[in-house]
Formats: C-alpha cells, sequence, structure tokens
C-alpha cells in the first residue's frame, strides 16, 4: 500500500523483521525517532511510532486502534488468521471484557500472594544449585540453564500442567511471536516445528490435563458459572500458554545480560538485593522483551493532524519508546535505581499485559536470590541472539558467576 495522501509523514525504508534490524533494533529506532512522531515504513505500507507519547496515545485508544484485526501485520480483516483468534489478545470489548474479567480475577494480587512461596523455594533452590556449579569452576548458561528451566518449571505448575513435555511451550511461545510479523523465514522456520506442538498445547488446553485448582482448571470453573463458553474455556487456556512463558523466558535472560554488561550495578545490587524488583523493571524498559505490537483502525482515524485511513495497520515501537529521550533522562543508561514506571515493555491500556504481576514475581524471586550469593557476573563467551520477529530473545548466554 502506497502512502496515502492524508498522511504527510516521512517515508521511510526501513524493515523491522529484517535480520540486520532484529540483531540490533535501537540504531534505526533512533533514526524512526528522530525522523518525527509518526513514519510510514514503505516497505510493508505500515504506519508507525517510535515515541513514548504516541506508543502511549495508540494503545490507549482502543476505539480508535483496535485489536480484534490482529496485533501483528495481517489484517484479519483482510486475510484469515493462522489460528482461531485469541479470546483476549486479539479481541475489542465487549468481547475482550468478557474474557480479560476472568483472567484478571485468576491473576489478582491475592492468587500471587498464594503462589510466592512455590515460587521463591524454586527459585532459591534453582540459584542454589547453579551457584554451586559455578563454585566447582564450571561454565552456566544464563539461557538454557536459568532463564528458560525457571518459567518453564514454576508458571505451568501453577496453570497445573505435567511436568513432561514442556519445552513444547518455547517452540510454541517462538511460533506464536514469529506469526506477528511478515512470512518471512524466521515465521516459516518456526512453522516447520510447530505441527506436533500445536498439536500437544491443544492437548494440553483441556480440562482432564489440569490439576484441579490451578489456573487453567479456573478457566473452566468460569465456564461452569456461565461466564464464557465450555469451547471458549480451552482458548483461554492457550492463552496462559502462548503469552506466559516465552516472555519471561527473555524478560530474565535480558536482565541477566544487563546485569553481566554493568558490574558497577550488579554491585549495587548485590549490596542490595532489595533493589531485586526495581532491577527486573529497568531492564524490562532497557531491553523490552516483547518489542513491537500492532494495532489497526477500524474506520478514518483523525489524530495529531494525521487522517488515518479505514484499516491501516499501525506498529507500536514499545521499545523504542522505553528508549525515547522525550520521556526517560539518559535512555541509553542502565540505571537499577531508576524509576521506570510509565515503560512500555508490558503495555498499556485495556490490553496491558494482565500476566504482568506473575511476570514480576518471577523477576524479583530470581534476581533477588541471585543478589544475596552473587556480587559479580562474568560473561565468559558472546551471547547467542535467537532471532525472533517479536521478542528480543537469546539461545544462550554462557557465564560464570563470582560469589560473595
Ligand atoms: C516479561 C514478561 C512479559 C512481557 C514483557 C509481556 C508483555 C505483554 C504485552 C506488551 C502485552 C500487551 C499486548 C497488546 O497490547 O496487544 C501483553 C499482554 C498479555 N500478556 Fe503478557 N507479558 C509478559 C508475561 C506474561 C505472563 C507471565 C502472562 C501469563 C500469566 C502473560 C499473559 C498475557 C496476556 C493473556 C495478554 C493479553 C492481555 C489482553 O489482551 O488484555 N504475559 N503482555
Amino acid at each position: 500500500m502506497n502512502r496515502p495522501d492524508t498522511l504527510n509523514v516521512p517515508e521511510m525504508d526501513i524493515d523491522p523483521f529484517s535480520t540486520d534490524f532484529l540483531a540490533m533494533p535501537y540504531p534505526d529506532h533512533e533514526r524512526m525517532r528522530q525522523a518525527g512522531p509518526w513514519v510510514w515504513l514503505k516497505r510493508y505500507g505500515i504506519l508507525a511510532t517510535c515515541r513514548h507519547a504516541q506508543v502511549k496515545a495508540v494503545l490507549s485508544d482502543h476505539v480508535n486502534f483496535i485489536s480484534s484485526a490482529g496485533v501483528g501485520l495481517a489484517n484479519f480483516n483482510q486475510e484469515a488468521p493462522f489460528r482461531p483468534k485469541s479470546l483476549i489478545l486479539e479481541a475489542d470489548p465487549p468481547d475482550h471484557t468478557r474474557a480479560r474479567t476472568i483472567l484478571a480475577r485468576i491473576l489478582s494480587p491475592k492468587t500471587v500472594a498464594q503462589i510466592r512461596e512455590h515460587f521463591s523455594a524454586e527459585a532459591e533452590s534453582l540459584v542454589d544449585r547453579l551457584l554451586a556449579r559455578c563454585r566447582d569452576g564450571a561454565v552456566i548458561d544464563g539461557v538454557k540453564d536459568l532463564a528458560e528451566v525457571y518459567p518453564l518449571k514454576v508458571f505451568p505448575d501453577a496453570v497445573g500442567l505435567e511436568p513432561e513435555g514442556r519445552h513444547n511451550l518455547l517452540l510454541y511461545g517462538d511460533m506464536i511471536f514469529n506469526a506477528f510479523g511478515p512470512r518471512n523465514e524466521l515465521l516459516q522456520r518456526a512453522a516447520e516445528k510447530v505441527q506436533p506442538v500445536t498439536a500437544w498445547i491443544m492437548h494440553h488446553c483441556q480440562r482432564e490435563q489440569l490439576r484441579p485448582g490451578g489456573f487453567g482448571d479456573l478457566i473452566y470453573q468460569a465456564a461452569d458459572q456461565g461466564e464464557i463458553s465450555h469451547q471458549e474455556a480451552p482458548m483461554l487456556v492457550r492463552s496462559f500458554l502462548s503469552a506466559g512463558v516465552d516472555t519471561t523466558v527473555n524478560g530474565l535472560g535480558n536482565a541477566l545480560l544487563c546485569l553481566a554488561q554493568h558490574p558497577d550495578q550488579m554491585e549495587k545490587l548485590h549490596a542490595d538485593p532489595g533493589l531485586a524488583r526495581s532491577a527486573f523493571e529497568e531492564s524490562l524498559r532497557l531491553e523490552s522483551a516483547v518489542q513491537t505490537f500492532f494495532r489497526t483502525t477500524p474506520h478514518e482515524v483523525a489524530l495529531e493532524g494525521l487522517v488515518i485511513p479505514p484499516n491501516t495497520k499501525v506498529l507500536t515501537f514499545l521499545a523504542a519508546a522505553n528508549r525515547d529521550e522525550r520521556q526517560w533522562p539518559e535512555p541509553e543508561k542502565f540505571d537499577i535505581q531508576r524509576r521506570a514506571a510509565g515503560h512500555m515493555a508490558f503495555g498499556t491500556g485495556i490490553h496491558a499485559c494482565v500476566g504482568q504481576v506473575v511476570a514480576r514475581l518471577e523477576g524479583e524471586l530470581i534476581l533477588n536470590a541471585i543478589a544475596r550469593r552473587v556480587k559479580r557476573i562474568e560473561l565468559v563467551g558472546e551471547p547467542v541472539r535467537r532471532l525472533n520477529n517479536t521478542l528480543r530473545a537469546m539461545s544462550s548466554m554462557p557465564m560464570r558467576w563470582i560469589p560473595a
């Protein structure tokens, strides 16, 4: 699609789904932020924004920027979704409200208080085991040994999944988040692996597979009460399984990398482990695990002097908003004592991450457990990125922990 005449914004030839861009997105974010509040990315015929104020404005306006036409590049008004649409992420009110009410209740602060003990015990014992290996002189992998292991243990436990086969959740997440981009090689490769994985996921969304009293079962209880149908219940369980693992895996991986690359900040964290929560928050701001989401205009939208035609895909760069100098002093600096509140890593508005309490709990507990035992994290090899159309991900990060 060519840039409509009513959209008098700079046109740019940046491909935000190319290998180079995904490997190092920040210089292009900066170019787009400098070019203006809005840019037109001509390769895909989409409107995009990298500035905090505009990202926030789009995500806060679910009437003019809808989710039911897909939160990726594809416009579901014009092409069929590759999988049945999510009842929550890819829905607008009133459908969205129905699903959101149930998930928000399940993930309330009260629930989090209940799971805290188990999540904490698992964090402590995992960090103890890894530190023992470091004391024996071994190199550990921050991704394979920690960032993947912990969320794959605690979150599916809370949902009520059996222990076997959980690695399928990583493959599924990789595919889902690639599918928000174009049909490029990354998506093709992820999709090739995913056929048996999808069958496993859908099987494990069935009530019989879920431990009574777990998050998954609570969704079925909501169906028993008539809040959603029994056909819809497995779809909402699927939302937990798609959104709740790969996101935190990469949130934790990115946090570890930030701390390894900034020994002064690791020192501060070690001196005051109470900073664990704000350290996790700051790493989410600086290296946002979820980099982008789209919206679609359902009708003509007038905004900031622009007239945006109906069915325009609008790309919000959450990660770029989080480094906008208009919002943050010294945005490139990793400062665990910064007040990072207001970052866009969990989105904002009615679709803001419903699982953020769980993600924050995981981040805080792991960083706190490390902070009390470790004074320095040393990288002993180049971290290997796992490119994904939406996630800032890693596949490996060899490191050594220097005990206190
Ligand atoms: C560091 C970890 C996480 C990050 C960075 C993250 C990021 C996000 C973002 C940016 C959105 C907004 C989507 C939009 O505006 O279209 C979102 C929504 C969502 N997240 Fe998370 N998330 C994380 C962890 C989790 C966890 C642990 C769960 C499950 C417990 C979860 C479940 C969801 C769901 C179901 C939605 C859809 C909410 C809605 O549409 O109303 N997320 N997440």
